[in-house]
């Protein structure tokens, strides 16, 4: 059997000491510091994050590390270290040219968030031209959010680098998540972009978006004698594209004709999404045509039912981690699975594979983690069943014909900080 991939993570030290190399050669010159931000796993709490719910996310220990310097030749350089053999991709674009919806490419995040962050007075306007170099562990496309990680760790190098010592975490984090929604184009929530830079090492942290709030809570499985295993599919995977906007558009529809904040505090939320879907069909600026309505409102249904019932089960989910109760926790990560499968139908046969084998293989819980449509799965296991269930599912996968995936096991560490 071929052998299965890990995906490669540095110790903070190396990854630091290359993205210098990386700025070195590439302009010559030593940057005035470097800094990271993680990738993350969200527990359980998916899709609830724009609908005012409770999600329980962690940082992971895949980070982004980005080096960087002012420059005064009133544009930002960025450059990045891409995949194996080495592939660099680079831009020069003058800062007066971000804003919202450009760039349009990788360097959108990076810059955007920059943008934003000035904004929303969180970076100082005065810095300037920039000169940037990005090296990541944080795979792309995999559902473990290395466009937040890229945002989070730019914001803050770029708040960090002229004036404040202490960043203004929440207006970076606002920041972060407007590059996302008005220079990206991606309509997310907010979650990422939270646990990014605020998470900590051995803790999940619990966010209630409608409160604004959150809790940082133990999680220390490895005294239980337990991991997290990620997956990743490897499958295509892209939240720019309609799928995910397409999601939004209905809970967003639904909430604001109910009059509520949040569905979770609206009463019969389920059925009386039906008036809404009665009016309004699943491409907004078209009337819904008779022969469509039945179908569409049990869709709407469906949509409305994974929301409420995923920030429920949350709730409870929050509780049985408090109290320790693993197996309990393992359960829910399941039915939140099935419902993001059943209801929301933002899984592929990638991730149900995958979660299935991992259950076969003696996890104790299995769920598809980030926005869907590809990405990745985390298992809950016994430590001693990591290999072996990572085994199966390579196994699985490669006679389905599906891509080879990778694994990793994940390690709840600190968000983002300045490295050197
Ligand atoms: C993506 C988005 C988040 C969140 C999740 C789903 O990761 O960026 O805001 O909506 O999907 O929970």
């Amino acid at each position: 059997m071929a052998s299965i991939n890990w995906i490669s993570t540095r110790p903070a030290e190396r990854a630091s000491a290359d993205v210098t190399g990386l700025f070195v050669q590439e302009y010559g010159h030593k940057p005035a510091g470097v800094w990271s931000a993680p990738g993350r796993v969200n527990l359980i709490g998916e899709h609830v994050d724009y609908a005012g719910g409770i999600s329980v996310p962690f940082a992971l220990s895949q980070r982004t590390c980005v080096a960087m310097k002012q420059n005064n030749m009133g544009a930002y350089r960025i450059v990045s270290r891409i995949g194996e053999p080495e592939e660099f991709q680079r831009f020069t674009i003058p800062v007066s040219d971000v804003g919202p919806g450009r760039p349009q490419n990788w360097a959108g995040y990076a810059l955007g968030a920059v943008w934003a962050g000035i904004e929303e007075g969180a970076i100082d306007p005065a810095l300037g031209g920039l000169d940037i170099a990005v090296e990541s562990d944080v795979p792309v496309g995999a559902g473990l959010s290395s466009s937040a990680a890229l945002e989070c760790s730019t914001a803050l190098a770029a708040a960090e680098l002229v004036g404040a010592e202490k960043a203004d975490r929440t207006a970076l984090m606002r920041a972060c998540i407007r590059a996302e929604n008005e220079v990206v184009g991606a309509s997310t929530g907010g979650l990422d972009q939270q646990i990014s830079l605020f998470g900590r090492a051995g803790h999940a942290l619990a966010i209630d978006f409608s409160q604004a709030t959150a809790r940082h809570i133990p999680f220390d499985i490895a005294r239980r004698d337990l991991s997290i295993l990620i997956v990743n599919t490897r499958a295509p995977h892209s939240l720019a594209d309609g799928q995910y906007a397409a999601r939004r558009r209905v809970i967003d529809g639904v909430t604001s004709s109910l009059g509520v904040e949040s569905l979770r505090f609206a009463e019969d939320a389920v059925a009386r999404s039906a008036e809404w879907a009665a009016a309004h069909g699943p491409s907004p600026d078209e009337p819904i045509v008779d022969s469509e309505r039945n179908w569409w409102r049990g869709v709407v249904a469906r949509r409305v039912r994974h929301v409420v019932t995923e920030i429920d089960r949350t709730e409870r989910a929050i509780a049985q981690l408090e109290a320790g109760d693993l197996r309990e926790f393992g359960a829910s990560m399941l039915a939140s699975h099935a419902s993001l499968r059943d209801d929301y139908e933002v899984t592929i046969p990638e991730l149900d594979v995958a979660v299935e084998e991992a259950m076969a293989g003696g996890a104790w819980g299995a769920r598809m983690t980030g926005g869907g449509f590809g990405g990745s799965v985390i298992a809950l296991l016994p430590r001693d069943r990591v290999e072996q269930a990572a085994d199966s599912i390579y196994e699985a996968f490669g006679k389905r014909d599906f891509n080879a995936p990778e694994f990793a096991v994940a390690v709840p560490c600190d968000g983002a900080r300045r490295e050197r």
